[in-house]
């Protein structure tokens, strides 16, 4: 396998490696000690360098790899040259192998869904959606990947997965970084297109989409886009926006920004299983911690023994939580050890540090591009799904900016407006 890096700098060869050579790791080795790994990999590393609006670079880069070899092409681009860089591949016939092409491209796809179907038919031109690898790299987290395992693998979630049993649903996402010298990018954006739209809107379908028959991608992808298909066009009042204090001392985001770097927002699901359940999102950056995790709310049972005249046991709880320390805890009601008839609510834990000794936990991206080299699309999403994200969003998100809707100002490190999935 050969990388090729390509990009305008005219860099040499040494120093296209020395960049390289700054972010490896051996993670994998026992010791993560690199040994020869490392000189072995860069022997297979190529830098070239052109321009992305002409041909003339691309030919180049043709000339230097292997007629009808496999070609990944990873786009780590604003997307708004994607399209210009695509055609430009093209007409260097870099497309052309007799062997496949596969283009991976990332967030974010547009800003509404007239947008992301523009630039969907703008890449649609060069090539076919089967070629397509849109990226959302939360769907390649440990946790992420395990939510399919946990919900169908054991028995004991199957029947309770559903309105009877499940009071609410609560995706909660925080970082206690701000915007960190991405402000240009993000004051054009904000938390509902950064993060919302896409990564936490995929949990949600995860969580609330029926069991697929098998594990072929567009079978899993089609039970998806059932869920996102039957997912209500958010209203403005379901949102509540949020500002930190200091955003706007950033030189690269006007005084008057009205931006939110926080939201909070109520979905419906119009469905047989989920009809009445909240699904509440919540993400915040400059909050008092990074932290997401996915918290799903029982009902207390119908009848309670244990009830007495002051309170009923809690509520179980079952957390995911993706990062950081991966893990799935379940809260179930205990009897306190003693003479006494007490109750407490204690936590199954399965905490992956301490349940998979010695492992190592890949990147998502590892695990992502390696499935691209393999032709996997389950965990990519797919342009009908994207079509469906935009149109719940869309139409609050416009209305949001035509009215200026000011978010409330929070405090940098506060923990941000209270939870909508409060416990019984
Ligand atoms: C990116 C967003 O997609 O995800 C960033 O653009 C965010 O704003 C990042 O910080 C979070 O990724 P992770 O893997 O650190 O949770």
């Amino acid at each position: 396998m050969k990388f090729f890096g390509f990009a305008r700098s005219k860099i040499s060869q040494t120093e296209f490696k020395e960049q390289i050579m700054r972010n490896l790791t051996c993670r994998y080795t026992p010791d993560h000690s690199c040994g020869d790994f490392i000189e072995k990999f860069l022997e297979n590393c190529q830098y070239c360098s052109g321009k992305y609006d002409s041909k003339d670079g691309f030919i180049d880069l043709d000339s230097l790899l292997r007629k009808n070899s496999a070609r990944l092409f990873y786009l780590a681009l604003p997307p708004e040259i994607f399209p210009t860089v695509t055609k430009y591949i093209g007409l260097a016939g870099l497309l052309k192998s007799t062997s496949w092409t596969r283009v991976v491209i990332e967030k974010p796809f547009g800003r509404d869904r007239a947008s992301s179907d523009d630039l969907n038919s703008e890449l649609l031109k060069e090539l076919t959606e089967d070629q397509i690898y849109r990226i959302d790299h939360y769907l390649g987290k440990e946790m992420v990947q395990n939510i399919m395992v946990l919900r169908f693998a054991n028995q004991i979630f199957k029947p309770l997965w559903n309105s009877k049993y499940i009071r609410c649903v609560e995706i909660d996402w925080q970082e206690s970084i701000g915007v960190e010298g991405r402000g240009g990018y993000f004051d054009n954006y904000g938390i509902i297109r950064d993060v919302v739209q896409n990564h936490l809107l995929q949990l949600l379908t995860l969580i609330a989409m029926d069991e697929p028959e098998s594990l072929n991608a567009d079978v899993i992808r089609n039970q998806k886009l059932k869920v996102l298909h039957d997912i209500q066009t958010i209203k403005v009042e379901d949102i509540i926006l949020g500002q930190y204090n200091t955003y706007t001392d950033d030189p690269q985001i006007p005084d008057d920004s009205t931006t939110e770097t926080f939201a909070n927002i109520k979905l419906k699901i119009d469905n047989d299983e989920w009809r009445d359940v909240p699904f509440v999102i919540r993400a915040g950056k400059a909050l008092d911690s990074k932290n997401s995790e996915i918290r799903i709310l029982f009902r207390r049972p119908e009848s309670n023994i244990f009830c007495n005249m002051e309170e009923c046991p809690p509520a179980n709880e079952l957390i995911i939580r993706i990062q950081p320390d991966e893990g799935i805890h379940f809260n179930i009601v205990s009897k306190v050890p003693g003479l006494k008839m007490q109750f407490q609510e204690k936590d199954l834990d399965l905490s992956y540090k301490s349940a998979f000794v010695d492992t190592v936990i890949p990147e998502a991206y590892e695990s992502l591009l390696l499935d691209v080299i393999n032709g996997e699309k389950a965990l990519f999403i797919r342009n009908d799904e994207l079509e469906a994200a935009w149109d719940i969003f869309t139409p609050a998100l416009k209305e949001i900016e035509k009215n200026k809707i000011k978010p409330k100002i929070y405090t940098f490190g506060s923990k941000g407006p209270d939870r909508i999935c409060k416990k019984e």
